[in-house]
């Protein structure tokens, strides 16, 4: 019998997405015990924004919370989502942190590593992936992950020949990330039937999101075109800029005989659970009902959503909305002379921010962002085609791009001896190192108000003695 696995992504993606990652682990637990008997290929739950979350507002340790979902959820396979070299964050990490960041998220209950790079440079996934399998147990698997978009230069083929090198780099699973869900039932045919002719066996695993309305009609083209996993979530927490439901999925796919692994009852029963959260949200307003809707704009101007609501906030903070039809046309002309990079962040900003300066001052590249400075340098990795000469002459000169490589290499240690000098006894573990050189002052803030809290803790004992 055909059989398609489900990722459900309630704790992880579709938090994000809808809620800006602002679901405590205390919300959900109670729901992890049918979790864990669902049926799931796994649950993702941990990485992308959770862990700036926890410290930042949660006043959660992320790596607690990662501790309790691997006590709760014993039987299911847990997933992170991990930007390659830039782990968490948004800068390039040094080796030994890569590796001490997968070492530490393995050792504390993570099983599936669900790596990327925002511009699909596959030097930056090494290291991850090396660690990975360095400090593999049996039930981890590494995931190379490719971010989907649309140019001139990202074709069928292009993609066929990544997901090749995916496999020869000794990823176990390849999974397409469609960001801001404009794959189309008729590309994702295309796409996973080759794929899936050039890597034979490998499971191929589709994430996508509602966003533009075409992710169902898309789910049920990469199922006929032979994709063995997709990324789901339970119904509540479905739909707008969130993933596809997971029981709607569950039933359309039994009808065609196809096996899920699901047990229907439980899935049921973990959406029942969810259905009071997602309600005390949407009465406090942080589920804004506009990311609960279908918003087809990104497939007319080829921006996600996500960009389009960024580049109207800009433009209005600055009185210039009439300037709006302008930036928007100028955004294919700066994607193309950047070299095309997919538009998820950090691109997606930085590519927007420079439309819209192009089109205030009225010249193009006039100024120009240190962050597209930086681009253009190669700090960010290598760019999916080549950048504009006279815009690389400009802000190179004579220079020639640096290799973010050779700085991503060195293994001094320095990053760990910097962090416990910062920290001294606020620090009581590796972890707590690893989140302070990830996010040092949300984990200054969260180690002293830890510390704080102990100490009254202690006070309070011995009174009642
Ligand atoms: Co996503």
């Amino acid at each position: 019998m055909k059989k398609v696995q489900l990722t459900e992504t309630v704790l992880r993606d579709a938090n994000q997405s809808l809620m800006a990652t602002r679901l405590p682990y205390s919300d959900y637990e109670g729901a992890l015990a049918d979790m864990d008997k669902a049926g799931y290929y796994s649950i993702e739950c941990w990485g992308g924004a959770t862990f700036d979350s926890c410290l930042r507002y949660l006043n959660e340790d992320p790596w607690e919370r990662l501790r309790k979902l691997r006590k709760n959820l014993p039987n299911n396979k847990l997933q992170m989502l991990l930007r390659g070299q830039n782990l968490l964050g948004y800068k390039h990490y040094h080796d030994d942190v890569v590796e001490k960041f997968i070492e530490l998220s393995i050792k504390n209950g993570i099983d599936i590593i669900r790596i990327f790079d925002a511009l699909n440079d596959f030097r930056n996934l090494g290291t991850a992936l090396d660690a990975t399998m360095k400090y593999a147990t049996k039930n981890t698997i590494a995931s190379g992950c490719i971010s989907y978009t649309q140019s001139p230069v990202h074709t069928v083929d292009k993609y066929i020949e990544m997901c090749r090198e995916l496999q020869k780099m000794g990823f176990q699973t390849i999974c397409l990330k469609d960001m801001a869900g404009t794959m189309s039932p008729n590309e994702a045919e295309h796409l996973i039937k080759g794929i899936k002719d050039a890597v034979g066996d490998m499971p191929l695993i589709l994430h996508t999101h509602c966003t533009t309305g075409m992710a169902y009609m898309t789910l049920t083209k990469a199922i006929e075109s032979g994709i063995d996993v997709i990324d789901c979530a339970t119904s509540c927490f479905s739909g707008g800029t969130s993933q596809p439901a997971t029981e709607t999925m569950f039933y359309a796919l039994k009808q065609y005989g196809i096996e899920t692994g699901l047990d229907e009852d439980i899935i049921n029963k973990v959406n029942d659970y969810f259905k009071p959260i997602k309600q005390k949200y949407v009465d406090s307003g942080r589920i804004n009902p506009k990311s609960l809707a279908t918003d087809a704009q990104a497939l007319v101007y080829k921006v996600p959503g996500g960009m389009l609501s960024n580049m109207i906030a800009n433009l209005t903070d600055m009185h210039a909305m009439d300037k709006f039809d302008a930036a928007l046309a100028e955004i294919p002309q700066v994607r193309a002379d950047l070299g095309y990079p997919p538009l998820v962040t950090p691109l997606s900003q930085m590519v927007g921010n420079q439309a819209v300066t192009n089109v205030l001052v009225g010249e193009r590249y006039k100024n120009i962002s240190k962050e597209v400075k930086n681009y253009i340098k190669g700090e960010y990795g290598i760019a999916p085609a080549p950048i504009n000469a006279d815009l690389a002459k400009k802000v190179l000169g004579d220079d020639k791009p640096v290799d973010c490589r050779i700085e991503d290499a060195k293994r001094t240690g320095e990053d760990f001896k910097n962090a416990k000098s910062a920290l001294g006894d606020l620090a009581e573990s590796e972890e707590d190192i690893m989140s302070y050189i990830c996010y040092p002052d949300q984990t200054v803030k969260f180690l002293k108000d830890r510390k704080a809290k102990r100490e009254n803790e202690a006070v309070y004992t011995i009174e009642e003695m």
